[in-house]
C-alpha cells in the first residue's frame, strides 16, 4: 500500500433503509496511524457508517475504499479488526473456543495462535477466565472479549464501535494505553464513543448528526470553530445533547 494513500476513503456515501435515508452524502478520509473518533447523538448513524467501513454492509450510493480496495471485499477481513456495538460471540462456547474460532478465520496457527490468545486476554485482563463459557461472563467481560478478538490478528486497521462501554475506569485506561501504543506502531483506529475524555484523545473527530457529517477536525480545531472551551460544548453546538 502507498504510505501516502488514506487508509479509509469515503466518497459521497449515502445509505438508505427503505425510504429512510440514514447516511447522507458523507465524504471522509482517515490517514495511516490516525485515531479517528466518530461522535454524534444516539441514532445519528455512527454504527451504520462503521459497518460500511468494515464491509459488513453496503452503500446505497457513493463509494468506500479501504487501503485502496473498494468495499465490501471479503479478503479485507484480514486487514480489519472489528468490534461491533453488540457483542458477536458464541455464548455457549468458552472464551478460548471463541478465540480459536476467530484465529482459524484469520489463519493464525500453532505457537503464534497460542501467543496471541495469551497476549490479548492479558490485555483485557481476562486471562483467568479463558476457559469459562461466555454465557457466564458479565456484560463488561463480554465487551472485553470482543475487543480481544478484534486485536487477535494484529490488523493494521481497527474499527471499534463503542469499545469501552461497560468497562471500568482502570481497565479503560490500560486499553487506551494499548490503543495508543498500537497507534504509534502504525495501526489506524476508527472508533465511536459517547465519552468526552475519550473523544479528546482522538487525533481527529467526525461530528455526525442526522446522518450528515457536519465537521471533521482535531479536537482543538472543533473547539475553536465553535468557540467552545470543551469538546462537550462543541458536541452540543454540533447538535448533540438529547434528542
Ligand atoms: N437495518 C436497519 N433498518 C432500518 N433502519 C436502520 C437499520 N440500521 C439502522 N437503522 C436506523 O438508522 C439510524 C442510525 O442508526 P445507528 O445505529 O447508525 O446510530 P448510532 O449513531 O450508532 O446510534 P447509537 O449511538 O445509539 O449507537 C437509526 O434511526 C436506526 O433506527
Ligand atoms: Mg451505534
Amino acid at each position: 500500500m502507498n504510505q501516502e494513500q488514506p487508509v479509509i476513503s469515503v466518497t459521497r456515501v449515502s445509505r438508505a433503509f427503505g425510504s429512510k435515508t440514514v447516511l447522507k452524502d458523507i465524504s471522509l478520509q482517515v490517514n495511516r496511524a490516525e485515531t479517528f473518533g466518530l461522535l454524534g447523538p444516539s441514532g445519528s448513524g455512527k454504527t451504520t457508517l462503521v459497518k460500511l467501513l468494515t464491509g459488513i454492509d453496503e452503500v446505497s450510493s457513493g463509494e468506500v475504499q479501504v487501503m485502496g480496495v473498494r468495499m465490501p471485499k471479503l479478503t479485507m477481513l484480514q486487514q480489519i479488526g472489528y468490534m461491533a456495538q453488540s457483542d458477536a460471540l458464541y455464548t455457549e462456547l468458552s472464551a478460548k473456543e471463541n478465540l480459536e474460532f476467530f484465529a482459524a478465520l484469520y489463519g493464525l496457527r500453532g505457537g503464534n495462535r497460542t501467543r496471541r490468545i495469551g497476549d490479548v486476554m492479558e490485555l483485557v485482563n481476562l486471562q483467568e477466565h479463558l476457559r469459562k463459557r461466555v454465557d457466564q461472563y458479565s456484560g463488561g467481560m463480554k465487551r472485553r472479549l470482543s475487543l480481544a478478538i478484534a486485536l487477535l490478528h494484529e490488523p493494521p486497521l481497527l474499527i471499534l464501535d463503542e469499545p469501552t462501554v461497560g468497562i471500568d475506569p482502570l481497565l479503560r485506561q490500560s486499553i487506551w494505553k494499548e490503543l495508543r501504543s498500537l497507534n504509534n506502531q502504525g495501526t489506524t483506529i476508527v472508533l465511536t464513543t459517547h465519552v468526552m475524555d475519550e473523544a479528546e484523545k482522538c487525533d481527529r473527530l467526525g461530528m455526525i448528526r442526522d446522518g450528515k457529517l457536519l465537521a471533521a477536525d482535531t479536537p482543538a480545531g472543533l473547539m475553536q470553530a465553535t468557540g467552545s472551551a470543551t469538546i462537550e460544548e462543541a458536541f452540543v453546538t454540533y447538535g448533540g445533547g438529547r434528542k
